[in-house]
């Protein structure tokens, strides 16, 4: 990891102009900067560079950020990445944190694997391109599975001679450590201690790193026989760990960005035949189940992934649970089924990139409804599979973090399911609950030492707990401009920031919009350990989303509501904020009441009997909030 000062000093030593103008014309327009946004296609320049800010910003597609955000983006690098490259325009050392011996002898060791694993490639690759067993027996193979040339060396592929020992012999001989041969997994040490290629025989594809770096190999075998292991594959090792990696993310991350999609396959051969049909934006989970680390990685370059499904999969069933983790991580998941007996490599290989990509177009359907039909064909008519059915999809929906989607398919799956719409709703938001409820108990073992000093600050009245969260984006806006505008500032005996959060915590309350819950979720963190935040902290944030609307807040061109602007001067900044804050958390509220109550008297036109006494009670006590809250803002009626 790189130490916090030098970041710093990489973020004061670059001019956000000087950076942008390595990549994009500038023409000067007063104190700022402007070019034609290399991001989208325009002809007249809407990309505003502030060298006061230090920031850029364009007007026409909405990308904004610091920097290394922009390094980021123009070059698809990650954030440590990002800086590292800006460190070497500027002539800053990069000092790596200060390491303990230990730390510096681990460092040591992960550079001597990667050399190891780089050395094996241009080894296997040497092989298969110049020795008569890698050109008589390797190359053909690959030949004949359709890869060209050029794809044979982008992928970096080679060939292990089928003798136990040359690979291994001929590397100790070069130098390398036999230690790191075994712990990379090359050599395998046998126990009258020669070692023995862990691949001998089998065509080689090297695992690339995010950066490009080779960490590890797949070997197929070239043999038919059904005993033989398909794949051998390198162990998890300190370079190679699986459940971060995925194959083909080095080749696929430029394209990822630029569709802003990502397709899911299963293996090497399929990466490498969508490539060469021209589809770029492929990755491959190498046969194993899904990880989150996985999927956060394909978050960093996009939120929207296809599942490519085999036509004959048998798997299909087995691999829908995995796919819940996709929904979970705020993904949008669509699914592409392939015709009977194609697998992404026949099908690539048998079809133009038009083709495919009008195939793509004309059958992608998002995920519930997919996985909706598969588990319908088997129901038939059977009630007890159908009400596992919809225990199923209701778990599926109940994970989605978004209020939008989740009631997009809810809808959705009410036709296909033939199932009334709100028996769903209610179904999902009791799982929800239970989530949440489940969630929370895991996290915090013992009570919270409940000695804060009572904060002398009006309270709105509390919701009652059947008030799901309600979208409002507007008010969640408001409250995240107030959190980064003002957190600091004092308000009664406490911060600004503090004083929401305890608002919006005791009320359970929690932003539906994924950048604005980010933001939130980090104060909340900074306040448990009562350290004050920096928006600059927002600004340089690794993650674009949050530095872009950190920046979209705090400029000049956001207004914010009436609310902040009705007093003038005649006020002190501390009297307007003790003003200001509670009134924009009550409005929140008032808008989440509101909502609460429209949804209610929507239920209510279907229900009857008990059902609908509940909610006639829920209604009532609703109402009597809403007279409280009403009271609050000094108005009669909200
Ligand atoms: N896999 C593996 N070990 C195995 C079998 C499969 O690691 N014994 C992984 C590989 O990453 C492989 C992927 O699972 O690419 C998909 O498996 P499969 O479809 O069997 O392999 P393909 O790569 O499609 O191989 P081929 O087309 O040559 O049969
Ligand atoms: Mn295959």
């Amino acid at each position: 990891m790189i130490d916090q000062a030098t970041i710093d000093k990489i973020f004061d030593a670059a001019h956000i102009e000087e950076v942008v103008g390595d990549y994009v014309t500038l023409k000067k327009r007063g104190a700022n900067y402007m070019a034609c946004c290399p991001f989208h296609s325009e002809k007249t320049p809407s990309f505003v560079v502030s060298p006061a800010k230090n920031i850029f910003k364009c007007f026409g597609c909405g990308k904004a950020g610091n920097p290394v955000g922009f390094v980021m983006e123009q070059e698809s690098l990650s954030y440590v990445e990002a800086l590292k490259l800006l460190a070497k325009k500027y002539n800053i050392e990069v000092k790596e944190k200060e390491l303990t011996p230990e730390e510096q002898q681990h460092n040591n060791d992960r550079e001597s694997m990667m050399a190891a694993a780089a050395y094996a490639q241009d080894y296997f690759s040497k092989t298969l391109h110049t020795h008569i067993d890698g050109k008589n027996i390797g190359l053909p193979y690959f030949v004949e599975r359709g890869f060209t040339q050029k794809t044979i060396e982008k992928f970096q592929l080679g060939y292990c001679l089928d003798s136990r020992g040359a690979f291994s012999n001929t590397a100790l001989r070069d130098g390398y450590k036999e230690d790191f041969l075994v712990k990379t997994g090359l050599s395998i040490k046998r126990d009258n201690g020669e070692l023995m290629d862990r691949f001998y025989g089998r065509v080689m594809f090297p695992i690339h790193s995010l950066s490009g770096r080779v960490i590890g190999f797949g070997g197929r075998t070239l043999k038919t026989d059904k005993t033989v292991a398909k794949y051998v594959n390198s162990p998890e090792s300190e370079i190679y760990h699986k459940s971060n990696t995925l194959y083909g993310v080095f080749f696929a991350k430029k394209s990822m960005v630029q569709h802003d999609k990502c397709f899911l396959v299963e293996g090497y051969t399929d990466v490498i035949s969508m490539h060469q049909a021209g589809i770029e934006n492929v990755v491959a989970s190498s046969g194993t189940s899904l990880t989150t680390e996985q999927i956060r990685l394909i978050k960093r370059f996009t939120p929207n992934i296809t599942v490519l499904y085999d036509g004959d999969a048998a798997g299909i069933k087995a691999s829908l649970r995995g796919i819940d983790m996709l929904l979970e991580e705020g993904l949008n998941v669509k699914t592409l089924l392939l015709p009977d007996g194609e697998d992404p490599d026949s099908f690539a290989r048998s079809r133009s990139a038009s083709e495919f990509n009008e195939f793509i177009d004309k059958n992608e359907q998002d995920f519930i409804s997919f996985k909706t039909k598969i588990l319908l064909n088997d129901t038939k008519n059977d009630p007890i599979k159908k009400a596992a059915l919809i225990g199923d999809i209701v778990r599926s929906i109940s994970v989605i973090p978004d209020a939008i989607p989740r009631s997009v398919y809810i809808k959705e799956c009410s036709k296909l399911m033939d199932i009334g719409e709100e028996v769903l709703t209610s179904e999902v938001t009791k799982l929800r609950k239970k989530n949440i409820y489940d969630a929370r108990s895991a996290e915090k073992p013992k009570e919270e030492a409940a000695e804060e000093s009572t904060v002398e600050a009006p309270h709105t009245p509390t919701l009652p707990s059947f008030v799901e969260n309600i979208f409002c984006k507007e008010e969640e806006k408001e409250i995240v401009y107030s959190l980064l505008k003002y957190g600091n500032e004092k308000i009664f005996d406490t911060t600004v920031a503090t004083y929401i959060i305890q608002e919006l915590v005791s009320d359970d309350l929690n932003f539906q919009n994924l950048e604005y819950r980010k933001i939130f979720e980090e104060y909340l963190a900074q306040s448990k350990l009562q350290q004050a935040i920096d928006v600059k902290y927002f600004i340089n944030n690794p993650d674009q989303k949050i530095c872009e609307l950190t920046i979209d807040l705090l400029s000049q061109k956001y207004t914010p509501s009436k609310i902040w602007q009705h007093h003038g001067s005649i006020m002190s900044d501390e009297e307007r904020l003790q003003n200001d804050v509670p009134k924009i958390i009550t409005v929140y509220k008032a808008k989440v009441l509101t909502q609460a109550i429209a949804r209610i008297h929507a239920d209510m036109a279907s229900k009857n009997g008990d059902d609908l006494d509940k909610l006639m009670l829920h209604l009532r006590e609703l109402n009597n909030i809403r007279t409280e809250v009403a009271k609050k803002l000094d108005r009669p009626v909200l």
